[in-house]
């Protein structure tokens, strides 16, 4: 039994450091660079563009009146571009550094976090994961946060993780039947993140295949997948329970219907510090 429990362990860990620290840690990290590069070159451009603009300010007079009030058109246009590409590399480069700081934060510490921001970056990024592998498949996903929410208290590593690896059942179902090829399917995902009384709920909630009997039975057991060898190592939804009962004291359920789809909610207690 303890002999099981190590491996089980080991497994946990392995599974977390390969996605979370591969994927997160390593693209945000690789990405961060030329993001900056974006942005500062766009910075540098902006003087330079100024600079430009008062060399023809000052020869204004040897100019045609059209040509010069059309050179300063073009110029507040590309100022404005340029503004625009230094605000959207700023919010780039805040995401991935809140990424970062996600990946990064102590085992098992519970950090003030801001959960919308946490679910919508992971999310598109299981989106994006399962994008890489095939190209052409879409996913209609349509998220819904509930306003002003205070940071709350979570581990944010955990957290993440659970998100993560519903996102990743459900983009995988959704895909598995789209498959099928059934007339009129739009493979779809809804994610959900409001507050009820003192608990905050995350729901996500697909179209995809739905559960048998015997799936969900089996569904918080360790090492059961339905999954060929490759796909899945059966420990996506007892590692999310434990992260969501365990870690965080709150409850981890599910509705599904074989054929039409599945709606898993994660609710833990609401702490604020
Ligand atoms: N949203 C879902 N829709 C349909 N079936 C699901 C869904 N989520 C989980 N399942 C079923 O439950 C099984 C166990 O899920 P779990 O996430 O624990 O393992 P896995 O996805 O097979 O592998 P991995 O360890 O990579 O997550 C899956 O193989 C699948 O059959
Ligand atoms: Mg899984």
């Amino acid at each position: 039994m303890t002999e099981i429990e190590k491996l089980k362990e080991q497994l946990h860990q392995q599974q977390k450091m390969a996605s979370i620290g591969m994927l997160t840690a390593g693209i945000a990290h690789e990405i961060q660079n030329p993001l900056n590069f974006v942005i500062n070159f766009s910075k540098m451009s902006g003087k330079l563009l100024s600079d430009l603009m008062s060399i023809i300010e000052d020869s204004i007079d040897r100019l045609e009146k059209e040509d010069a009030e059309e050179m300063q058109e073009i110029a507040e246009d590309l100022k404005e571009n340029l503004k625009k590409i230094e605000e959207h590399g700023e919010r780039a480069i805040d995401i991935i550094r809140s990424i970062l700081m996600q990946s990064r934060g102590k085992e098992g510490e519970f950090l003030p976090t801001n959960v919308a921001n946490l679910v919508h970056e992971y999310v598109w990024l299981s989106y994006h994961a399962m994008r890489a592998s095939n190209k052409d498949f879409n996913i209609s996903i349509t998220e819904k946060y509930e306003e002003q929410m205070p940071q709350m208290m979570v581990i944010p590593q955990d957290f993440s993780r659970a998100v993560l690896n519903l996102m990743n059942n459900a983009c995988y179902t959704v895909e598995e039947r789209s498959a099928l090829g059934q007339e009129g399917y739009m493979p779809t995902i809804n994610v959900d993140v409001h507050r009820e009384g003192e608990e905050l709920v995350v729901s996500i909630a697909d179209n995809g295949m739905g559960m048998t009997q015997e799936v969900q039975n089996g569904l918080y057991e360790a090492f059961f997948t339905t999954k060929p060898i490759g796909k899945g190592t059966g420990l996506g939804m007892p590692i999310t329970r434990e992260i969501v009962q365990e870690r965080h004291g709150g409850q981890l359920s599910f509705t599904s219907k074989e054929g039409e789809g599945t709606t898993f909610t994660i609710r833990i207690p609401i702490r604020l510090k």
